[in-house]
């Protein structure tokens, strides 16, 4: 699935324009970052922050993981969301927040966006619309045109693959979306890499299973006492469900800014897809053993949920995350669920 090399006869085979871009050294910025704010201004030579600078368009739950382990290494980042009330929790966590709806991107947003050298993409498309910011194409091309940008991943997801009855799907498997949902994610990876290559710049689209993570598990589910949202009903019936632990996400943007390959699209997802009735089973057994006592009437009662008649192939995959380690050299944190899971309870405190 390999697009091209940034060799090169990959900057000899681009336009001058967009070569010139290719070659500048992100570490010479025209921006500078500074405190705790994002305040874009030209600072001509001299003292200039030249850390990278990612920029996060959606902190969600990856953005924000993957926003602090950047952080802790040092960088400048700086983040969208679409409510007052969750920008000052991010902030007040110390993150630089921009509220920005990606519907009706303001200039601010765009201009803080050119000062960064790394654009990850975290928003999901919107039904009857696609991908919210690949509407505003000449805005977007222009802003990045005159950017810093060596970088951008697309956080997409296995739904594109559709159906594909049991097979073992790699990054070659047809994609064939079956929902609405998954056919905009499709036209979303196409028009974020067709982006990225206009404009010169590295990107990649990753292909999420799953996610789940500290505060967002079957854990956490099962102590909140939460009903299954419809995404989680919709994939009860289902035997291979692939997951990836917001970690294993996390170290594999990191691999994916340091290799020299661009526009290839990555499978994220661990080495053990299982159903939900497995995966549930075993969050209950962890929080039993951990709270016997207090968690009697939540387990029956989660023992008892419905899971559904299994469901036929047709609609199963297991995705292979084979390139993922070949070329990433990924060794994955959490494996499977079970060590996943067992890392979470760990780091809990007592919720009851
Ligand atoms: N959850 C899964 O299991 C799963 C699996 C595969 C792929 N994915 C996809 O992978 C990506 C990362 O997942 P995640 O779980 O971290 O997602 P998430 O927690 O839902 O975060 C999505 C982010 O996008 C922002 N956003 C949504 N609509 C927007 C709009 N119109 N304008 C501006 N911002 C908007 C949200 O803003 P607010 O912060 O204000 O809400 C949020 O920050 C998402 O695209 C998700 O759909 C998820």
């Amino acid at each position: 699935m390999e697009i091209c090399q940034l060799s090169e006869r990959f900057f000899s085979a681009i336009p001058l324009q967009f070569n010139n871009r290719l070659r500048k050294s992100a570490r010479t910025p025209k921006f500078l970052v500074c405190s705790n704010r994002v305040s874009c201004f030209q600072t001509g030579n001299s003292g200039h922050d030249s850390r990278n600078r990612m920029f996060i368009l959606g902190m969600g739950f990856v953005g924000q993981f993957f926003a602090q382990e950047l952080l802790n290494d040092g960088w400048v980042v700086s983040g969208t969301c679409t409510s007052m009330k969750k920008r000052n929790e991010l902030e007040q966590r110390g993150f630089n927040v921009i509220l920005f709806d990606a519907n009706q991107p303001e200039m601010n947003t765009m201009n803080s966006l050119k000062s960064c050298t790394h654009l990850l993409v975290s928003i999901p498309p919107v039904m009857g619309i696609g991908d919210p910011m690949l509407q505003h194409g000449e805005l977007l091309r222009s802003t990045l045109m005159d950017s810093n940008l060596q970088w951008l991943c697309y956080l997409s997801s296995t739904s594109v693959y559709g159906d594909c009855g049991g097979a073992c799907v790699d990054e070659d498997y047809p994609a064939s979306p079956t929902n609405e949902m998954a056919k905009l994610r499709l036209a979303a990876e196409q028009g974020w890499l067709k982006v990225a290559q206009n404009v010169g710049i590295k990107a990649h689209v990753f292909r999420l299973g799953g996610i789940y993570g500290p505060g967002r598990s079957a854990v956490d589910t099962i102590i909140k006492q939460e009903p299954l949202s419809e995404s989680q009903k919709w994939r009860v019936s289902k035997q291979f469900t692939s997951r990836v632990h917001v970690a294993d996400i996390s170290q594999a943007l990191k691999a994916s800014i340091h290799i020299q390959l661009s526009r290839r699209i990555y499978n994220i997802v661990d080495d053990d897809p299982a159903s939900r009735k497995e995966v549930f089973s075993y969050a209950l057994d962890l929080v039993e053993k951990r709270w016997p006592s207090l968690t009697k009437e939540i387990t029956s009662h989660e023992r008892d949920e419905p899971f559904g008649q299994k469901a036929s192939l047709r609609g199963e995959k297991q995705v292979s995350n084979a390139l993922m380690k070949k070329e990433l050299a990924l060794q994955l944190l959490y494996p499977s669920y079970k060590s996943g899971l067992q890392s979470i309870i760990d780091q809990m405190a007592n919720p009851f």
